[in-house]
This record gives structure tokens, C-alpha cells and sequence, in this order.
């Protein structure tokens, strides 16, 4: 439990540290209880760079949604957490490293390989899944931060066996070549499609799907397949 403790313990008060002065950025708590200095000096040398990614993609979505307190994932002893989150509605509980990524421990743990590995560098949207309803870059999401969190993959989008109004969409429309970026490209779709702040036309919905890349140009029949969607849900 040495590390979980880690991640709890108050501030020490010992002299030069910033958590203990009440100075510097080091001294702002966050929200669920976990300082900042604990959790970097947790995820050690290698997870530093994902983590602070990963805080500044919260900070973005901040705007979307305000995040939800909730108690860290729970460390084994062993150096890994025990994570619990629901992927597609089924409940998962799983001990990971602490710079474990999102991405891989769906692809690799889970195996649910329909989320894409491109850029691997927050550039290519690829890797793009839902949590909690949110569009969320999984390369760069650590999975011990998603503790009670709600995933939705490319895997959830169908229901009953039958495909989400975007996915039949992209069929009717030719909307891939090569189909790496499809996934992430739905996913992006589904969530755009939610948003009420993103305004219909297709100019805006470029812009909105800006982030997801397209190796193959398919972009024209993209933008077809997401307003033919569009216009099949508002009828639903
Ligand atoms: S693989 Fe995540 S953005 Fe490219
Ligand atoms: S269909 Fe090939 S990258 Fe988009």
C-alpha cells in the first residue's frame, strides 16, 4: 500500500517543499484529493510527459464537462493500481502499471483492437474513445485516471446488432480507403453529433472533426456519411 499512500498522505511540511509552503504551483490540491508533486513522484520518470498530457487534455474538456471527484485507483503493493471502469457497459477490474495508457490497455488487455494506434502522439485521432461521453484521445490518457469512468469504444457504438446511424453512414458512403482512421473518425462523429455548441453546416463540422486525420483523403465522403447521419438520427 506504500504508493497508494503516496498518493494520499497530506503534506509533509518539510522545509523546501512547495506542497508544505503554501507557494509555487506545487501547493494547489487537486480536486480528488491527490497532490501533484504525489502523483508524479507515483507514476515515476516515464509516465511524467503522458500525465501531464493527460492533465492538460482535462483541463481542455474542463469546458465540456466539469470533472467529477472521485477517489484514485487503488494501488496493489506490486507497483500496479487496480483500476475499475466499464468499457461498452461491461464492468473490468484490473491492476495496470501507473503509466499504463488508455489506449493500450484497451487494445492489449481487453483486446478491443477496433481503437487505432496512429500518431501515438495526441495528433492523429485515431485513438479517439468516449469517456464518460467525452471524446478523449486514448494514447494520451493514463488508464489509473479513469477509475469509475464510462468507456465507450468503437465496439459500443452498435446496439442490438445494429450499427449506430454513423457507422451505417460510413458504409453507405464510401466514407474510408483504407479504414485505420474509420474508428476514430466515428467516434469523433458520434460525439459531434451530441454537442449542441457545434453548428450544423458543413464548414463548422470540418472544424469540429479537425482532429481526426485522414491519411487516405476520404474527407469529402467523411463529411457526406456525418450529415446523412445527421439528418437519420434527428428523424429516430
Ligand atoms: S494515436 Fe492517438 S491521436 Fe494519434
Ligand atoms: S481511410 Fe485510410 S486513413 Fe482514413
Amino acid at each position: 500500500m506504500t504508493a497508494y499512500k503516496d498518493f494520499t498522505d497530506p503534506p509533509s511540511g518539510k522545509p523546501g517543499d512547495d506542497a508544505a509552503s503554501g507557494s509555487g504551483e506545487g501547493t494547489r490540491a487537486d480536486p480528488r484529493g491527490v497532490s501533484r508533486r504525489g502523483f508524479l513522484k507515483s507514476v515515476g520518470a516515464s509516465g511524467i510527459a503522458a500525465a501531464g498530457t493527460t492533465m492538460m487534455s482535462a483541463a481542455v474538456l474542463a469546458d465540456e464537462a466539469p470533472p467529477v471527484a472521485k477517489a484514485p485507483a487503488a494501488a496493489t503493493g506490486s507497483g500496479a493500481y487496480t483500476v475499475q471502469f466499464s468499457v461498452n457497459g461491461v464492468a473490468h477490474k484490473l491492476n495496470v502499471e501507473p503509466n499504463a495508457v488508455l489506449l493500450d490497455v484497451l487494445r492489449d488487455r481487453l483486446q478491443l483492437t477496433g481503437t487505432k494506434k496512429g500518431c501515438d502522439h495526441g495528433q492523429c485521432g485515431a485513438c479517439t474513445v468516449h469517456v464518460n461521453g467525452v471524446s478523449v484521445n486514448s494514447c494520451l490518457s493514463i488508464a489509473v485516471m479513469h477509475d469509475g469512468d464510462e468507456i465507450t469504444t468503437v465496439e459500443g457504438l452498435a446496439k442490438n446488432g445494429k450499427l449506430h446511424p454513423v457507422q451505417q453512414a460510413f458504409w453507405e458512403h464510401d466514407a474510408y480507403q483504407c479504414g485505420y482512421c474509420t474508428s476514430g473518425q466515428m467516434m469523433s462523429a458520434v460525439a459531434v453529433l451530441h454537442d449542441s455548441r457545434v453548428p450544423a453546416d458543413d464548414h463548422s463540422l470540418r472544424e469540429a472533426m479537425s482532429g481526426n486525420i485522414c491519411r487516405c483523403g476520404a474527407y469529402k465522403n467523411i463529411v457526406a456519411a456525418i450529415q446523412d447521419a445527421r439528418g437519420k438520427m434527428r428523424r429516430a
